[in-house]
């Protein structure tokens, strides 16, 4: 299937609630909050799309300079283990010049993510007693390896 990876501006905000409605409502997002994310400058929003413009996957991060907070990813369920969510953070990663920190937290029993995770480089630093809906959680970092010559 041909998909394509691309940071989202405000013209997708109509995909982009419609994918979330459709696919990733255990949690809710306010319209303010799409509209924010897309215009804001320090959020990045970078989906993969379907040749028909269908939102498939995104990931919406938040970025301080050289660091970044993972906030959300989502791949539509019928479409996972085809590598579109590693798509969607290769591009987010490359597209943030100068890019030395992810951070994120994920729920302890959340084994597809944190596969997904470590299988991308990230690193369990430590588990949170009780962090969301009273549930553990563990808060992983990626750090970019400097090479010496
Ligand atoms: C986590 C998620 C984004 C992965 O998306 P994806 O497009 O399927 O991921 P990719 O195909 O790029 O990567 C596949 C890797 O993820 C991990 N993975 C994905 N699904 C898995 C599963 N069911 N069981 C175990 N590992 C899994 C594995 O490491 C896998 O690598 P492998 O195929 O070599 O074993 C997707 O499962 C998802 O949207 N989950 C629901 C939302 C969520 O939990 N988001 C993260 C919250 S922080």
């Amino acid at each position: 299937m041909k998909i394509s990876i691309r940071q989202l501006s405000i013209e997708g905000l109509r995909a982009l609630k419609i994918f979330h409605t459709k696919h990733a409502c255990s949690y809710r997002i306010s319209d303010t909050s799409f509209v924010n994310y897309l215009t804001f400058p320090q959020y990045v929003v970078v989906v993969a799309m379907n040749v028909n413009g269908i939102i498939l996957g995104y990931t919406i991060c938040l970025v301080a300079i050289d660091e970044a907070d993972v906030i959300y990813l989502y791949v539509d369920a019928k479409y996972r283990c085809r590598g579109i969510a590693t798509q969607i953070f290769k591009y987010f990663m490359s597209s943030i010049s100068g890019l030395k920190r992810m951070h994120l937290e994920v729920d302890v029993n959340n084994a597809e993510a944190i596969n997904f995770y470590k299988k991308n480089e990230f690193k369990i630093i430590r588990i949170r007693k009780a962090y969301s809906n009273n549930s553990d959680s563990c808060e992983m970092i990626w750090c970019k390896v400097e090479h010496t010559v």
